[in-house]
């Protein structure tokens, strides 16, 4: 675990209503013990956003989207502006997840975009990267994830904690139980720390919390995130109970 706060943010996809997200997250305070281990966030589908700063406003817990437009208006259907989420006093924006990748078809050059308008919106990223099983099985993982940093990350500034947060969720570990080995989170934390330094200098790489995410769990948490350059981590399935959430935030006390 790095010197920063740990972050743990829950990524409940397409399963948490605007009704379930404001129940659920009251529900959530009630339990909560009143200073966290780690920096909690909620993920949580576009239509909940109001619901979740209805129930979390003044509170420790932060809310975030699961992606917003590269555009900031114009004849986008569909889409949400980073500006419109700022004014719901998003925390964050998931970007480049693996799922919108292959449902959506983006690319590390959308990413890239989405990642320059929530930062414009003063929105912390939550950049998403990570290899399939093909890649990992040719021993390719870190060049390919490196890769897509390089993209992604072009031209985009490090100036505080706030900048960007990066994801490593290897593909093959989401949603499938098998998760990524301590070791394995700690290589792929490693190789990006490297990157970022390389690119932006010890100081500003040192801002960035580096997440993994893939099947972590209330009893691999612990394991995971206490590696060197594993600051947290970005949870699918497990972050939908609160029992579950308050485990893994216990576990990493
Ligand atoms: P699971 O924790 O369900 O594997 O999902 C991980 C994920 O995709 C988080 O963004």
């Amino acid at each position: 675990m790095a010197a920063v706060k740990p972050l743990l943010a829950l990524n409940w996809k397409l399963q948490k209503g605007p009704r379930e997200t404001f129940e659920w997250s009251r529900k959530l305070l009630e339990q909560l013990p009143e200073e966290l281990s780690a920096d909690l966030a909620v993920i949580v589908p576009a239509v909940s956003l109001q619901s979740a700063q209805n129930a979390l406003s003044s509170s420790l817990v932060a809310w975030g989207a699961q992606d917003v437009s590269a555009h900031s208006k114009g004849a986008f259907t569909g889409e949400t502006a980073a500006a419109w989420l700022a004014e719901l006093r998003c925390k964050y924006a998931v970007i480049g997840h693996s799922e919108r990748r292959e449902y959506h078809g983006e690319t590390d050059a959308i990413a890239n975009q989405k990642v320059k308008a929530v930062q414009a919106a003063h929105i912390t990223p939550i950049l998403c990267v990570g290899e399939k099983l093909e890649t990992r099985e040719a021993g390719t993982q870190v060049e390919y994830t490196l890769r897509q940093l390089e993209v992604a990350l072009d031209g985009v500034e490090i100036t505080d904690e706030g900048s960007l947060v990066i994801a490593y969720e290897p593909i093959w570990a989401i949603g499938t139980g098998k998760t990524a080995t301590p070791d394995d989170a700690e290589q792929m934390g490693n190789a990006m720390r490297g990157f970022l330094t390389k690119k932006y200098g010890a100081d500003s790489s040192a801002k960035v919390r580096l997440l993994y995410g893939g099947s972590v769990k209330p009893d691999n948490i612990k394991a995971l995130c206490s590696r060197q350059n594993v600051d947290g981590a970005l949870v699918g399935g497990a972050a939908l109970e609160i029992d579950s959430v308050l485990a893994m935030l216990n576990a990493l006390n």
